[in-house]
This record gives structure tokens, sequence and C-alpha cells, in this order.
């Protein structure tokens, strides 16, 4: 029977991450992934890190692609009525953000791993996990039509939100909250130069619609759809119609349209777990929270967790000690429901929720507020660029 110290449940941001850092601190772990490497490689996802997130991507040695070609942006734009607004992110907190995307993250973390000889074990089927609540948990899988059994003494779920980890737990053991907005995104991405230089979410009488971008050369757009709409009705020709009637004339002016290299619709939900610890079983990123997409937390709070984790789990090895691993779900959770109260917030002022004209006055009114208020604005800009972490370490 094989042993690691750490099993690791899934190779998405969050399980590589952990593995990453763990290795780098003398700490054994191995990853199963139920897809292919190339699927996980290939997934679109966010596209927007803190600056918390890339200083740990730069510590975990995976920074050198991320520094020489990220953007970073200093501000974003927001429209209403007809016109846009900046928050200016670097003046109001003298930070900002990075746009690199989560597939070039991945593909930094996974070709790292690699290169150090990692345990990375990819198309495992089956994952379950067993003995969390004693000292030896066990992971069982298969692979290539073959069983295989793996001791460890610690189960890191990285699983995702439809990931084996949290479901392995009693429904009793936990509590769930849970908000499911009755609409999606629809978002494509598309060789062509991005409509402007930073982001513009813009709130629309007929829903809320976002220009982002991966580079100087590859857009991502995004519009907010209805959750039964089918995906082959959406032709390029008609997405760029309604991206364009949905930004203030002046920026739809610029949007320049190509053909869509990916096209694809995601729902809206919030969701937390409580706690992210059962025994020795952690969950952590979007298997223990989703947020909606618009305050661009998902990964961010991913990686959150993995930087209280794997402090956590290197204290214990190097120690014995277990203080940390006592306190990571709250430190974490602390942190997951202000990025919970942030996005849940932004994705209130800027989709439409209903035909009700009156909910409508009160966003633009909000929106109007925002654009004439500093102290509103630097707490939008405080929440977008990342709240400060709380040290973690455990003082006599
Ligand atoms: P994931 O990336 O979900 O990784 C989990 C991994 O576990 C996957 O590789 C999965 O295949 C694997 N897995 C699942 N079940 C099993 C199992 N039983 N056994 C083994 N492996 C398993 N965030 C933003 O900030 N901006 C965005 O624009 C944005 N867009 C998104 C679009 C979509 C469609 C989705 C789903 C999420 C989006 N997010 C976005 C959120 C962000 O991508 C996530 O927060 C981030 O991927 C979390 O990383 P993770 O490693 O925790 O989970
Ligand atoms: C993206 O580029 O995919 C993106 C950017 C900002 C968001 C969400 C998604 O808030």
């Amino acid at each position: 029977m094989a042993r690691t110290q750490v099993a690791i449940i899934g190779a998405g941001p969050s399980g590589l991450l952990l593995s990453q850092l763990l290795h780098q601190h003398g700490v054994d772990s191995v990853v199963l992934e139920r897809q292919s490497r190339e699927y996980v490689a290939g997934r679109i996802r966010a596209g927007v890190l803190e600056q918390g997130t890339v200083d740990l991507l730069v510590q975990a040695q995976v920074g050198g692609r991320l520094l020489s070609e990220r953007l970073v942006h200093e501000g974003f734009a927001v429209g209403f009525a007809g016109n846009t607004f900046r928050v200016d992110l670097k003046g109001l907190t003298g930070g900002a953000v990075s746009v690199y995307g989560q597939t070039e993250v991945t593909r930094d973390l996974i070709e790292s791993r690699v290169a150090a000889g990692a345990n990375l074990i990819f198309e495992a089927r089956d994952v379950s996990v067993d003995g969390f609540r004693g000292t030896h948990p066990t992971v069982r899988y298969a692979q290539g039509g073959r069983s295989h059994e793996l001791t460890c003494d610690f189960v890191a779920g990285c699983d995702g939100y439809h990931g084996v980890c949290r479901q392995s737990i009693p429904n009793q053991a936990m509590q769930s909250f849970e908000r499911i907005y009755p609409f999606g995104w629809l978002g494509i991405l598309a060789d062509v130069p991005p409509a402007a230089h930073e982001l513009i979410y813009s709130n629309h009488e007929r829903g809320f619609a976002l220009c982002s971008m991966r580079s100087l050369h590859r857009s991502r757009y995004y519009v907010q759809c209805g959750l039964d709409e089918n995906l082959e009705a959406w032709t390029d020709v008609r997405f760029w119609d309604e991206l364009r009637r949905r930004l203030p004339a002046a920026v739809a002016e610029t949007v320049i349209t190509g053909p869509s290299i990916e096209k694809s619709i995601a729902p809206l939900r919030s969701f937390v777990v409580e706690p992210l610890r059962f025994g020795r079983l952690f969950l952590v990123g979007d298997a223990a929270h989703i947020v909606p997409p618009t305050g661009a937390k998902g990964l961010n709070l991913a990686a959150a967790d993995v930087r209280v984790l794997y402090q956590a789990l290197v204290e214990y090895y190097r120690t014995g000690r277990t203080e940390l691993i006592d306190r990571y779900s709250a430190q974490c959770l602390r942190r997951i429901w202000k990025a919970v109260r942030f996005s849940w917030w932004f994705t209130s002022i800027t989709h439409k929720f209903s035909e009700d004209p009156f909910s409508h006055r009160l966003q633009l009114a909000e929106l109007d507020y925002l654009t004439g208020s500093a102290a509103a604005l630097t707490s939008v800009a405080e929440n977008y660029v990342g709240l400060p972490f709380e040290s973690p370490l455990v003082r006599e």
C-alpha cells in the first residue's frame, strides 16, 4: 500500500499550489485528479489575481512567467446610465491587481510540479476518502482499470464544488449556506485587442456585461444570461450585438469583434460550508466555498486557504504543534465571508434581478453615490485589491 504525508484530491489551482508549497518545505504529497492533464490545463476560468495571490505564487517559485506576462491594473471602470466612472485602485489603496489567466497559473504549477518529479496522478477515477476522523486516513481510487489505496496523515479536499471530499462528510457535521442567483454568465474568449486597457463592469437595463482580457491580444467578455439559455443559440454575432447594447456608447464603439475561441455559461451562486476541517480532512477552495465571479474572488480565496493550510501543516511536521491546524477553519472563514459579502454586493448593484423599476433605480442611486464618495470608493477598492492577511504565526 502506498503512503504519503498529505493526500491532495484535485489538481486545480488549490491542489497544485498546496502540493508545491508543501514540497518546498519538505512535506510529501500525492495529488489525485479525476480529469486528464490536458483537460485541467485547458479550462478557462478566472483572470484577476490579487497582489497577495501573486506574492504566494512568487514565493512558491512559479512566478517567473506571471511577473513577465501579467498586466498590472491600477483601476477598473464601472458603466451605468450611459457613462463610466473609474475606481482608482492605486490612488485609493496604493494597491493594484494582476490580469493573468487561471489557465496560465495552472500550467505554470503543473510544469513546475512535474519538473520536480511530483506524484501527480491524472485520470484517477472513483476517488473515496475514509478514516479521516482517526489518525490514518485512507484514499482509494482506480486508474487504468486497477484499484489503488493510499494511506496518509492528512487529506486536503481541493476537489472543487462537485468534488468527493465534502460529500464524504456526514451532513449533520457541517452547515452550509447558499444563495443561487436567477442568472448566469455567458463568456467568450476571442483573439482581439481588449475594448479598453482596464476592465469595465457594466450595469444595464438589459442585464450586466463585463469587458475583461487575458492579454493585449486576447479578450474575455461576459453578458448576464438566463439559466435555461441554450449555448448553441448564442452565435458570435448575437453575442457581440448583445454585449455592445449593454455597454455605454463610447465603450461599445471601441469593442473589436472576432471569432470566439471558447464560449461557455456559468451559473452564479454563493456557497459556504462550515467548518472547513473534519478531523484530518481539510476543505480548500471551491470545495468549501463559491462566490459569484463579479468580485473576481474565487481563485484568490482558494489561494488564501492554501496559504493558511500549508503553513499549518509545515508547522505541524516541524514541531508537532497543532495550533495552526486547529485555527485553519476559523481563520479562513473570516476572509471567506468578507469575500462572499463583497461578491454578493457587487453582483447586487450590477446585475438585473427583475423587471422591477424601483430596484433598478436603487442600483443607479448606489452607483451614483459611489461616484461622489471617496469613502464608498475606498471600500470597493480595498475589497477588490484584496483584504490584508492575518499573520498565522502562533506567538508564545
Ligand atoms: P477547481 O479549479 O474546481 O479544481 C478542482 C479540481 O478537482 C478539478 O481539477 C476537478 O477536476 C478535480 N476533481 C473534482 N472532483 C474530483 C474527484 N472526485 N476526484 C479527483 N479530482 C476531482 N473565479 C474568478 O475569480 N473569476 C472568474 O471569471 C471565474 N470563472 C469561473 C468559471 C467557471 C465555469 C467556474 C466553475 C469557476 C469560475 N471561477 C472564477 C472560480 C475559480 O475558477 C475557482 O474559484 C477556482 O478554480 C478554485 O480552484 P480550486 O482548485 O479550489 O477548484
Ligand atoms: C475574467 O477575466 O474572466 C474575469 C475578470 C473579472 C471578473 C470575473 C472574471 O470579476
